[in-house]
């Protein structure tokens, strides 16, 4: 007899009421164990118990799955067309116990379009402008870093908090006043998704690089604002010399008339 044997019998009746079903130890676990996906994309799924002979299992999921392997404690699914967030449900019987594990679907969107919009692109220097970055389609937002760019410097960067539906995009913008030296460096804009948290990796969307283009106000320019204004002026100037000149006259004249029907 074995130095358990005199154990074996209690255990085994203790195993039976205190833990009814004797699977209740077993565990389920799946791999990977965050799913990340494109839109429209597969994964494969490996669910598996440490059940020694699981009665049942399978994968519960409005995805289309497709059974690709199994083993006596395993099942290895391929889950395709996931063009949302959803959750997937592993499970499998042991002894007549039944335990469900999740599993977190989530889509992505990658920042493909970056796209940079300086307004306006002709600027006069002491002028204001605005740079304005937008990328279209791109989810998680909260995992989401937008960087405006000058040259190298970083002029602001943005973090947005997701919402769970949106595809909207995200917007940065940022208001600045030209100098002539800000057409020595390009504007771009940089887009990072850092999926790391997610099981994923940091991916990463550039804008084209724009140029802003800064004039000086044209001194000849004023010149002639100036000599307009001046021009103007000594219109006005002589008009209304001229103007008191002839009331002048006038009014003489009236004199004159009125002192000659006097004079009658
Ligand atoms: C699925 O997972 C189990 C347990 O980790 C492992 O033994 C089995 O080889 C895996 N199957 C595949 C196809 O990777
Ligand atoms: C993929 O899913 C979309 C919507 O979820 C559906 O319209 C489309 O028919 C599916 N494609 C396939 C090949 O199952
Ligand atoms: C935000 O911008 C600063 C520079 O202004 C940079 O050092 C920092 O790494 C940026 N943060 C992120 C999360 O990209
Ligand atoms: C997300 O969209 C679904 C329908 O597509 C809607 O029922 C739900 O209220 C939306 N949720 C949010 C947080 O906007
Ligand atoms: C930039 O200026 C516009 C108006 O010209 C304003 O609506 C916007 O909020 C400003 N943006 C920032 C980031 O200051
Ligand atoms: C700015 O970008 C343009 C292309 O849009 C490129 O031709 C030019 O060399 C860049 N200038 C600098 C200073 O990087």
């Amino acid at each position: 007899m074995s130095p358990f044997g005199c154990w074996g019998l209690p255990a085994a009746l203790l195993a039976l009421f205190c833990c009814p079903g004797s699977g209740e130890g077993f565990e389920i676990r799946m791999y990977p164990e965050q799913l990340l996906v494109e839109p429209g994309g597969s994964k494969l799924v490996n669910c598996s118990t440490s059940c020694a002979q699981p009665e049942a299992g399978g994968l519960e999921t409005a995805l289309t799955k497709s059974l690709l392997q199994s083993g006596p404690q395993w099942n290895q699914y391929l889950v395709s067309n996931i063009s949302q967030d959803t959750v997937i449900y592993c499970y499998f019987t042991c002894f007549g116990d039944q335990k469900l594990k999740s599993l977190d679907v989530s889509v992505f969107y990658p920042p493909k379009q970056v796209l940079l919009k300086l307004q306006p692109a002709w600027v006069a220097a002491g002028r204001p402008f605005t740079v304005e970055c937008h990328v279209p389609a791109v989810k998680p937002l909260e995992s989401l870093t937008l960087t405006l760019l000058h040259g190298k410097e970083a002029l602001c960067n943005k973090t947005f908090t997701g919402e769970k539906n949106g595809t909207r995009g995200a917007t940065v913008t940022h208001n600045g006043t030209a100098h002539r030296e800000d057409s020595r460096h390009n504007f771009s804009c940089h887009a990072h998704l850092d999926l790391r948290s997610r099981g994923g990796s940091i991916l990463h969307g550039v804008s084209e690089p724009q140029m802003l283009k800064v004039y000086e106000p044209r001194p000849d320019n004023q010149m002639v604002v100036i000599i307009s204004v001046v021009s103007v002026l000594l219109f006005l100037f002589v008009t209304s010399i001229l103007l008191c000149f002839v009331l002048g006259q006038h009014w003489r004249q009236r004199r004159m008339g009125a002192y000659g029907v006097q004079d009658a």
